[in-house]
């Protein structure tokens, strides 16, 4: 049975058979996180959905600790290789790959990519942001990244388990187009993320899952919370 771990804003670490991963690990710079990047267990790795700093976070830290593989973006993989990552897989958008880990699918995601500080005044890390859909143990997860509603997600109908989506608004969905995510995708089971970490993106998850209705099952996740499938 897999387990999925949520650590606040949109990170989750997603366990199965002793292999484990997390994605989009930013901890140690998120006031919402239950736990910070060195009480992780090991990590065989880390995907990240875009370069923004709320979801590259801790990534380069966490993969030179645990040897662990990065999982990103074609550009935003290289620069985490050049930031001494020795394990970087790089895919782009529509690609998918079995790992030993479980299968990763990188699917669309509507928003920005710029990698922030020193690397954006090259522009050479301004990348594609995505999400991903994550096969592991025969059960699959989307993680929509960052990302508004798209009319891509309605051909992943029916084939996700799990859909971790935004609700917060501002940057990206709020409820009202995460409630059509969720009839656009179908899951068993909708998790919100990225809402109430700042100001900004501050919403209600239980109006969320009134909203959502009896389209899915809404689990909302605390940090630190767990929730296996
Ligand atoms: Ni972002
Ligand atoms: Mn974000």
């Amino acid at each position: 049975m897999p387990t999925l771990t949520f650590h606040g804003h949109s990170c989750f670490e997603l366990e199965h058979g002793g292999k484990r991963l997390v994605i989009d690990p930013f901890l140690s710079a998120n006031p919402k996180a239950d736990i910070g990047p060195a009480k992780l267990g090991r990590l065989d790795a880390v995907l990240i959905t875009h370069g923004h700093a709320d979801h590259l976070g801790d990534a380069v830290q966490l993969a030179k600790k645990h040897g662990a593989t990065i999982v990103a973006p074609y550009e935003l993989a290289m620069y985490c290789g050049d930031r001494g990552v020795e394990n970087v897989h790089s895919m782009h958008i529509g690609g998918s790959h079995e790992f030993p880990f479980g299968h990763v699918k990188m699917v669309v995601a509507i928003h920005g990519g710029m990698v922030e500080g020193e690397a954006s005044a090259s522009g050479r890390y301004t990348t594609s942001p995505c999400g991903y859909v994550v096969t592991m143990g025969g059960k699959t997860v989307y993680h929509t990244g960052d990302t508004a509603l798209t009319m891509d997600m309605q051909l992943l109908q029916g084939r996700v388990d799990v859909m971790c989506l935004p609700i917060g608004d501002n940057f990206t969905m709020g409820i009202e187009d995460a409630v059509r995510a969720v009839e656009f995708v179908k899951p068993k089971v909708a998790i919100p993320m990225h809402f109430g970490t700042f100001p900004v993106i501050e919403a209600d998850p239980m109006a969320f899952k009134t909203q959502v209705g009896t389209r899915a099952e809404v689990v909302v996740l605390q940090p630190g919370a767990s929730y296996g499938f």
